[in-house]
């Protein structure tokens, strides 16, 4: 495994919440009364900055009142592995990337084709707060709270035009400050049917837990896509193609018999190497049963109806 090098990071560009807390306490111990002036300086980190809150926030109707995972596990226990395979190792790693100037090209079949400046991005359609139970196909499972908008806010801008069958996601791939190792066919892709990029719970995902995304959650931009498993979310995404054909995925690519086109969570289809019945929610002992399509059978089986979901895993 590649061990990559995490170097200091600007300050200019992110103030890490220990240091910004900590430089707080500093000063407050210090016993220096600052006028709003003198500390705006230090407090006002820029937008783009880690940590920077999202705001106003709408709540959605379509949250989980479920307990969310600590923002500690959220942040640390990932899976991004341009930065290394281990859990620990977006976090240790991604610090590198560098998510501002950023933009995400969309085009393909549509009938305006454009691209996006992330500060523009940020600001398309209101941000809301969509806390989504996250169950990953190694079998555990988190509760997220997410900042973002439909994807569906964005795609209705560039007018998909009647040919558009599927979605395709492009990730960022830099390699000098990515892993050179053929993990996967790099950059790492993925892709929904159309009728799925536009279901309203699929999820433009900017910020979780109130603030921008952390690096190795998958800054600035993400997908969420709650009834599938986690590596349909791809992170860092550049372009979104729209396409008549079916798009090839990095993991379909990687192991077809393991990781289908769908990937709809079902616990009546089964990894080839291991059960899908059960899931362990990060944070608990016990193990608990995994809901069809995640739990969101409700809004979401429509979309299959007289599908095999067996073939169309
Ligand atoms: N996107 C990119 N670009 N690279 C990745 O390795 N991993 C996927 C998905 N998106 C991945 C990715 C997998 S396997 C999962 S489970 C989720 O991201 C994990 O998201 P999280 O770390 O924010 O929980």
């Amino acid at each position: 495994m590649l061990i990559l090098r995490t170097p200091e990071l600007p300050s200019s560009e992110i103030t890490p919440r220990e240091l910004f807390e900590g430089r707080r306490r500093f000063l407050r111990d210090a016993g220096l009364v600052l006028a709003a002036g003198a500390f705006g300086g230090l407090a006002s980190a820029p937008a783009t900055a880690a940590n920077a809150r999202l705001a106003p926030l709408a709540a959605s109707p379509l949250s989980t009142n479920e307990e969310k995972t600590s923002y500690k596990s959220v942040t640390t226990y990932n899976n991004y592995y341009e930065f290394g395979t281990d859990k620990g190792d977006p976090v240790d790693n991604a610090g590198r990337l560098v998510t501002r100037p950023w933009t995400v090209r969309v085009e393909g079949l549509v009938g305006k084709p454009r691209t996006f400046d992330i500060d523009e991005l940020m600001k398309l359609a209101p941000l809301e707060e969509r806390i989504y139970r996250m169950r990953c196909v190694e079998g555990w499972s988190m509760v997220i709270p997410w900042v973002g908008f439909p994807l569906s806010a964005l795609l209705k801008q560039v007018e998909p035009l009647g040919s558009a069958k599927f979605v395709e996601f492009v990730t960022l791939y830099d390699p000098k400050v990515m892993s050179r190792l053929p993990v996967l066919d790099w950059p790492y892709t993925e892709g929904l049917r159309l009728d799925e990029a536009l279901h309203p719970l699929t999820l433009l995902t900017l910020g979780l837990y109130g603030e921008v995304l952390p690096n190795q959650n998958g800054a600035p931009v993400r997908l969420v896509v709650p009834w599938k498993y986690g590596f349909k979310s791809a992170k860092s995404i550049v372009t979104i193609r729209l396409t008549e054909k079916q798009p090839a995925t990095a993991w379909n690519k990687a192991a077809r018999h393991e990781y289908g086109f769908y990937s709809n969570v079902n616990p009546q289809v089964d990894h080839p190497r291991w059960s899908q019945a059960t899931e362990r929610r990060i944070g608990e002992f016990r193990k608990r049963p995994t809901l069809m399509f995640n739990g969101y059978a409700e809004q979401v089986a429509s979309l299959y109806q007289g599908m095999d979901l067996r073939a169309n895993f």
